[in-house]
């Protein structure tokens, strides 16, 4: 329904304060790695993890590694863990599975930290002849250098040193890695290796990672990465529909706007209780409602649409990329059934024995595009990927579609 449709509302100026809300920031996250105003967490994992570095769970618990589906906020809550690290004083470093070495970053970081944290860092040394590299003779020429400008200390040593540091002064060393499910096998071995010698040795230590489930998993079957095997595990998934529409009525409530009950409500229900589709939706019916000061069913209905094309687009376009042949065959036959899929009936459909169907169906399971549901049943994994699949049938691609022309009468001076 077209906003105009609202006669009840008041008209307002463009100094009046309706307007001048109207200019408040949209204040949902609809992108990816963005903290969101409100999150919606199952369990306590932030609160468990403090507790961990405080001492008081099991210091195996401040190794955390996040898996989930795309978009479902690993990221997000991977910053928090870091974030509440700060705060009790650990600090962090950073690794990226995209750079060119993740243990020559560690070597960079931890040579930053240290150069800030070491009181040692810079040792006077004489510059006169006869003055070795250390003890400083009275009078002799003496300048600062930087202890660890060489570069030459073994990376081991130099983390034994941070570590010693940090945990001297009450907290400890964290080193933190996200899409961890594209890192170098070899690099991720060393960092963890380095840190499993850091906690054996009495150290604060601990190492935080997030990655998509089924790559974190192929990962583990891995040869060398016990060390991330025995790290505390947290699967995220989508939360209930209910927590959904909470944390949207949150969101909104924290700004000068309100939403109905029933809007806040069918808000959770488009989301699905999928945390990027909570943000989006959210986002969208906050720009629909325009300078209105209560979100309303209405805008939540007219943003349904836009709130499904930017999960097409920004999440099951890139996973669908990669999904050709005979699994994207196999997708598609499913669209024939409103729910999920008898594995037989889709067999049947590719011409296939129940056998080699289920290879396809096997792997479509493990990119998350699949899960089985009840007995010899299957359904589409993740919300909205349905809207996708039919994009893909009908225009041959998850692209969003051109907007539709818009047909109008020109405007004319009478009537
Ligand atoms: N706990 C949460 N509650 C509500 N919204 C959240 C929560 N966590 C993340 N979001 C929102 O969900 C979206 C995706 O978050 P994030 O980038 O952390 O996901 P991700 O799992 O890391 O995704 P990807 O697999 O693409 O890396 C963002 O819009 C973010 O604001
Ligand atoms: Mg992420």
């Amino acid at each position: 329904m077209p906003r105009s449709s609202r006669g009840d509302r008041p008209q307002t100026g463009p100094s009046s304060p309706a307007a001048l809300e109207a200019a408040e920031r949209n204040p949902f996250t609809p992108g990816f790695g963005l903290v969101p105003r409100v999150l919606a967490l199952q369990g306590t994992p932030v609160e468990d993890f403090a507790a961990a570095l405080a001492g008081r769970r099991g210091a195996g618990e401040r190794s955390v590694l996040i898996a989930g589906a795309r978009g479902v906020g690993k990221t997000v809550l991977l910053g928090q863990l870091r974030e509440v690290a700060a705060r009790a004083g650990w600090r962090t470093l950073v690794l990226h599975t995209s750079s060119a070495s993740m243990v020559e970053e560690l070597r960079g970081g931890a040579v930053d930290l240290l150069r800030e944290v070491d009181p040692e860092a810079e040792q006077m040394r004489a510059t006169s002849a006869e003055g070795g590299a250390f003890g400083v003779r009275a009078g002799a020429d003496v300048e600062f250098v930087d202890r660890y400008a060489g570069e030459k200390v073994p990376l081991g040593r130099l983390l034994e040193r941070l570590a010693a540091l940090l945990t001297r002064d009450g907290g400890g060393l964290l080193v933190s890695v996200d899409e961890v499910q594209s890192a170098d096998h070899a690099q991720l071995r060393e960092v963890t290796q380095h840190l499993q010698d850091l906690i054996g040795a009495g150290h604060g230590a601990g190492f935080l990672a997030a990655g998509i489930r089924t790559g974190v998993d192929e990962l583990l079957a891995h040869p060398g990465t016990t060390f991330l095997r025995r790290a505390h595990r947290i699967d995220i998934s989508s939360v209930d529909v209910g927590t959904a529409a909470e944390v949207i009525r949150q969101t909104v409530a924290d700004t000068s706007r309100s939403i109905t009950p029933e809007a806040a409500v069918r808000a959770g229900e488009i989301s699905h209780g999928y945390p990027y589709l909570i943000q989006v939706i959210g986002a969208e019916a906050w720009a629909r409602a325009g300078d209105a000061s209560t979100i309303e069913i209405e805008d939540v209905d007219a943003a349904r649409a836009a709130t499904i094309d930017a999960m097409v687009v920004n999440v099951h376009g890139p996973a669908l990329r990669d999904v050709t042949g005979r699994r994207m065959d196999y997708l598609q036959a499913m669209l024939e059934d409103e729910g999920p899929s008898a594995v037989g009936d889709v067999a049947a459909r590719l011409g296939l024995d129940t056998r080699a169907a289920g290879v396809h169906r096997a792997r479509l399971i493990g990119e998350e595009l699949l899960q089985a549901s009840g007995h010899g049943r299957v359904a589409l994994a993740l919300p909205y990927l349905r809207e996708a699949l039919e994009r893909v049938r009908e225009t041959g691609s998850t692209r969003r579609a051109a907007a539709p022309a818009q047909v109008t009468r020109p405007v004319r001076r009478n009537g």
